[in-house]
């Protein structure tokens, strides 16, 4: 059987306790269940806010949107972001009607903070750092540049759920910006169907989040329902907004799995530290690291190799499904007019590709990989980068 790049795990049975419950109480939209993942999600991660999302494209959006509105920025003002993403990082910044201004690459495959600092101009705004694979990457230095510079942080965390720094609390401290966007999409740490969480610093955005995720709307329909006087209808709508909410149903799914998600992650970690050694000292092989002090929630496992395609197609042939992520962004026709200005994302993009990792993967699935990547690797033995 082919060894598959993702698989999702699901608790099915406590999965559909959940969603029983909302079908027989007769709500499956925003209230009820969302209310209680947020609140469950804010014990988990030690963060003060979080609003309940159908994905986290629309958080990305949502929160450049909002500091937007709420910091007088103007159109075409500039946010640096990376070309080493899913398209819905750089689309967010698109859909705010802002700039984005791409930076290069370091070796997490993350925001290299000295070319951060090249690229700041009197008209950047926001950094959004996306924590690649989970990895905390030179977070630490962009907190530094950010504060310095007067600049807001979006962390997008799509891949991050679970991702802890050691030793700066009892169980570690989660990475925040000053706002921070979970995915919680069929294929990631904790997977739903689709759904995400924003995360911000300030009581007042995480209101506004509310609101603006309910089409401006500032009584939500939950709590419409729970108010007994004769103007439950009334409403007040006081700016536009979106239809960007999540539903109970996929709170509940998420309420189900989030108890599995630290034991799935320790499970990642630990195929992870299996792939280290089987690729150690190897001359065609080398691996994304992790950044020191970062607990990843390893949602990646990424390798380095000289002749990509011919590795692909062989892990094909021996029933080993792999994954790119990402393709550089400036390849796309859309951000031809940026298209020099990583070189070093360009090349990586060339020759990065991910491996196996899921919760199911047994030491002998492994094992099987790491076999197969070696045995490939060894026929092309060209250096890696
Ligand atoms: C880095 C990154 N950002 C944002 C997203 C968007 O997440 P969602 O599918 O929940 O909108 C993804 C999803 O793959 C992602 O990988």
């Amino acid at each position: 059987m082919a060894i598959q790049l993702f698989v999702p795990t699901f608790d099915v049975e406590a999965c559909l306790g959940e969603i029983r419950e909302c079908l027989e109480k007769g709500w499956t939209g925003a209230g009820f269940k969302t209310i209680a993942f947020e609140e469950a999600w804010k014990t988990y991660t030690g963060l003060p806010h979080a609003h309940f999302l159908n994905s986290a494209t629309s958080g990305l959006h949502l929160a450049l949107d909002i500091y937007k509105e709420q910091r007088g920025w103007v159109d075409g003002d500039e946010v640096l972001t990376t070309p080493i993403t899913f398209v819905s990082t750089n689309h967010a910044i698109l859909h705010a009607n802002l700039k984005p201004v791409f930076v290069d690459v370091d070796d997490f495959l993350c925001l290299d903070p000295d070319d951060v600092e090249r690229k700041i101009t009197p008209r950047t705004r926001a950094i959004v750092f996306v924590g690649l694979g989970g990895n905390t990457g030179p977070l630490g230095r962009i907190m530094e540049i950010c504060q310095r510079r007067k600049l807001i942080l979006v962390l997008d965390a799509a891949h991050m759920a679970g991702t802890r720094l050691a030793g700066t609390k009892r169980d570690g401290e989660t990475p925040r910006g000053d706002v921070t966007v979970y995915s919680f999409q069929a294929v990631k740490n904790l997977p739903t169907a689709d759904a995400g969480m924003i995360c911000f610093t300030d009581e007042e955005l995480d209101a506004l989040a509310r609101r603006k995720s309910w089409l401006g709307i500032n009584k939500d329909t939950y709590a419409r329902a729970a108010d007994a006087s004769a103007y439950k209808w009334q409403y007040e709508v006081e700016s536009v907004g979106y239809k960007y909410h999540g539903n109970s149903i996929m709170a509940a799914i998420a309420l189900a799995q989030l108890p599995h998600l630290d034991a799935h992650n320790a499970r990642r970690r630990a195929i992870g530290d299996l792939y280290d050694k089987g690729f150690a000292g190897h001359p065609a092989i080398k691996t994304v690291p992790t950044a020191p002090g970062c607990v990843s929630s390893r949602h990646l496992y990424q390798i380095i190799v000289d002749d990509r395609e011919k590795l692909i197609a062989n892990l094909n042939a021996r029933g080993v499904n792999t994954g790119v992520h990402y393709r550089n962004n400036l390849d796309y026709p859309m951000f031809q007019d940026q298209h020099a200005a990583c070189p070093r994302a360009a090349e990586l993009s060339q020759h990065v590709l991910s491996l196996p990792l899921h919760p199911q993967l047994s030491d002998d699935d492994v094992a099987r990989v790491i076999e197969a990547v070696c045995e490939c690797s060894a026929e092309t033995l060209e250096p890696a980068l």
